[in-house]
């Protein structure tokens, strides 16, 4: 397959761990130059080192580390042509029991970092047709029992991505999402092993919300990373407001 991302100037948060480390090995094989932001900012670096970008210690609930971000990028990068927001955290937590801190903290690191991030690099994107792809959730089209924060923030994604491609399609800027089920990264590891979540609302979360395909319970991070990827090539140029759900049936199956 020939690179699509030659030479490409990419944004991305989260890129210390997960999906968000898939994606930058997946955008650097493709010739990409990457700006990793990320709250670890010890692993971020070494992904860096590893893949030839650079990394910035970004902490995705300060409003004001968006824009201070996207500068460093510019100024690193000369531009940024596409912007990948896949920070976020898991929270567990039954609707009535969660804490104004815990609500708080899951809509700010998983919705309002995404907001702030697109807000501050729209002005790059439009210079040069840039796109936007941001890591939702199945769980915010298909609720997880006792995960109502973080579902509420993932469906914010979602309206996000749909809110901002209806207004910066004019610019000829695109702004996509994928939706996962699991996903086989520590935040899953941790969460299916039910470690640090109320073993009541884990006995009742579990079983449900199961994918339809049988072969596994989840998806690998580099098959995220591909649709991510795919979503931001150019073989995706009529995409716009698209949610790509790759859940092995259990939204859609
Ligand atoms: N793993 C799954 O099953 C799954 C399923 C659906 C969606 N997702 C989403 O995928 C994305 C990546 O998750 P993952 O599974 O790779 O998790 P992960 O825990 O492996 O990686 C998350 C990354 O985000 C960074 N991060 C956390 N808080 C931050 C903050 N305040 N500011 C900046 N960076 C911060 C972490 O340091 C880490 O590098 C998340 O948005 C998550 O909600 C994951």
């Amino acid at each position: 397959m020939n690179p699509r991302f030659t030479n490409k100037r990419v944004l991305l948060t989260g890129g210390a761990s997960g999906i968000g480390r898939a994606t930058a090995e997946r955008f650097a094989a493709e010739g990409a130059r990457l700006a990793i932001g990320d709250i670890d900012v010890t692993g971020a670096n070494a992904v860096a080192a590893e893949l030839g970008g650079v990394a910035f210690a970004y902490d995705a609930r300060d409003p004001a580390a968006a824009p201070q971000l996207v500068e460093q990028a510019v100024a690193a990068l000369g531009g940024i042509d596409i912007l990948l927001n896949v920070a976020g955290i898991m929270t567990w937590g039954r609707f009535e029991e969660t804490s104004p801190e815990s609500w708080q903290r899951t809509l700010e690191i998983n919705l309002s970092g995404p907001f702030y991030l697109t807000q501050a690099a729209i002005p790059h994107l439009k210079q040069c047709k840039g796109n936007i792809v941001s890591v939702a959730s199945a769980g915010g089209m298909h609720p997880v029992y006792g995960t109502s924060a973080y579902g509420i923030s993932k469906a914010g994604v979602i309206a996000m991505t749909q809110s901002a491609s209806l207004e910066f399609a004019r610019f000829g800027v695109r702004v996509n999402a994928v939706a996962p089920g699991g996903v086989a990264t520590p935040m899953h590891e941790k969460s299916t092993a039910g470690r640090g979540v109320d073993p009541a609302i884990f006995a009742e979360a579990a079983g449900r919300n199961m994918p339809k395909l049988t072969d596994r319970q989840a998806c690998t991070p580099e098959e995220v990373a591909a649709a991510i990827a795919y979503l931001a090539s150019n073989e995706a140029r009529f995409a716009t407001g698209t949610v790509l759900v790759l859940d092995g049936g259990q939204v859609t199956g």
